[in-house]
């Protein structure tokens, strides 16, 4: 990667090559690895028909739904609606695993039918290079500036594995002549270089991380339309007040630290009935395990958040108690991290007045018991808690 437009030159090329006359299926996940596929689409000219699948899972940042989001950037998107349908079903569901599959299920159906009815030809996804290397188990980052989009595009069929996203897109075959993968040679702080050069908005170029299952993966325990509804408003406070804290200090939302992370990478609120009687998600050896106790480490007492942070020790989640509010029905835990290509992250040391704050407007919600901050870093932990 050179620079933006020597690489939409070549992607434009690529895309020409591929995909011209042909109908090319693009989901838009919110987040911008697709975003930057659609808008590299788009600019060459390809028919795409870029579509948001919305099961009500989404989360809300600055009082808009993503939806909204999707309405107001790319407008031309067809919003599926399938809440009517999915929620009840993800209400039901108490096992982590299970909740996956759900989700899985819920996007294959639709990108299967809508490919078919639509007669698509093909279909375009955002998977991006850290992807790859998870998928391959290599390090492609020493050959990289030798290869171009095609060579990658060769590897693939050499690995015979194809360029597929581990985490949820596996096992998942579509009726389409091929799947393109226009941005596969890039990293994220190139992709978000590319929806720079498409004038994109800073809240849209410094998008926060979000997982394919969505706030399922922050609601510990079973989901109910209550819990849901309370997780998307603690959630919009914790990453629109540290989104507002980035943009006043630096200018945006999201910067290169000195280890080269991107911080915040991400951030976000999980919630639980009572976070002490439970199990999440961490690392052992490198395999993901759903055992890990969470343990409240002590009270919030501490000035500097990476001090705490190197006082954890073995396998567990430690968090920190900033508020007992004496009510309430729900614990909220307070999550940032950083990270470069979120397989390690550390936790974002953010001030501790941003962190009291934050606290502040989370223990006006009624339904709001205890608050507290997850201070593991990836690993032991993982980012997420399922
Ligand atoms: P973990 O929790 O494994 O998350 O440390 C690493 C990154 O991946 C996201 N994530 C997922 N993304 N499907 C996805 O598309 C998933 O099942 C999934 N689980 C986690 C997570 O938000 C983080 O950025």
């Amino acid at each position: 990667f050179k620079n933006s437009e020597a690489f939409i030159a070549e992607a434009t090329q690529f895309l020409e090559k591929f995909a011209k006359d042909k109908k090319v299926f693009c989901a838009l996940s919110g987040g911008v690895d697709s975003a930057a596929v659609y808008l590299l689409l788009k600019h060459a000219q390809i028919n795409v028909l870029p579509v948001f699948i919305d099961h009500g899972l989404m989360r809300i940042i600055n009082g808009m739904e993503e939806r909204e989001y999707i309405k107001k950037y790319f407008p031309d998107a067809r919003i599926v609606d399938i809440r009517a349908d999915f929620l009840p079903k993800i209400f039901l569901e108490e096992d982590a695993e299970n909740k996956r599959k759900l989700f899985k299920t819920g996007y294959s159906d639709i990108i299967s039918r809508t490919i078919r009815d639509e007669k698509c030809d093909l279909l375009a996804d955002g998977t991006i290079l850290p992807d790859i290397e998870e998928s391959f188990g290599v390090k492609i980052s020493d050959l990289k500036e030798t290869l171009s989009i095609q060579e990658e595009i060769d590897l693939k069929s050499k690995n015979n594995k194809g360029f597929v996203k581990s985490q949820h897109n596996l096992d998942i075959e579509y009726e389409v002549e091929a799947t393109i993968q226009p941005v596969a040679s890039l990293t994220k702080p190139e992709i978000r270089e590319i929806l720079k050069y498409f004038k994109m908005p800073e809240e849209i170029v410094y998008r926060k991380a979000f997982p394919g299952p969505a706030l399922a993966a922050r609601i510990i325990g079973p989901i109910t339309a209550e819990n849901l509804s309370f997780e998307k408003k603690v959630h919009d406070i914790v990453e629109s007040k540290i989104n507002e804290y980035y943009i006043k200090n630096h200018g945006k939302s999201m910067i290169i630290n000195d280890k080269g992370e991107q911080e915040p990478f991400q951030m976000f609120a999980a919630i639980s009935e009572d976070v002490l009687n439970k199990k999440v998600t961490g690392l052992v050896n490198g395999q993901r395990t759903y055992d890990f106790p969470l343990v409240v480490y002590g009270k919030w007492n501490y000035k500097s958040l990476t001090e705490m942070a190197s006082k954890i020790t073995g396998y567990t989640r430690m968090f920190y108690e900033i508020v007992d509010c004496k009510k309430g029905v729900y614990d909220v835990v307070i999550r940032s991290v950083n990270s470069i290509d979120a397989r390690t992250a550390s936790v974002t040391d953010l001030p501790y007045d941003l962190i009291s704050s934050i606290a502040e407007h989370l223990s006006e919600i009624p339904e709001t018991k205890r608050i507290y901050f997850d201070m593991t870093p990836k690993p032991p932990g993982t980012i997420e808690y399922v």
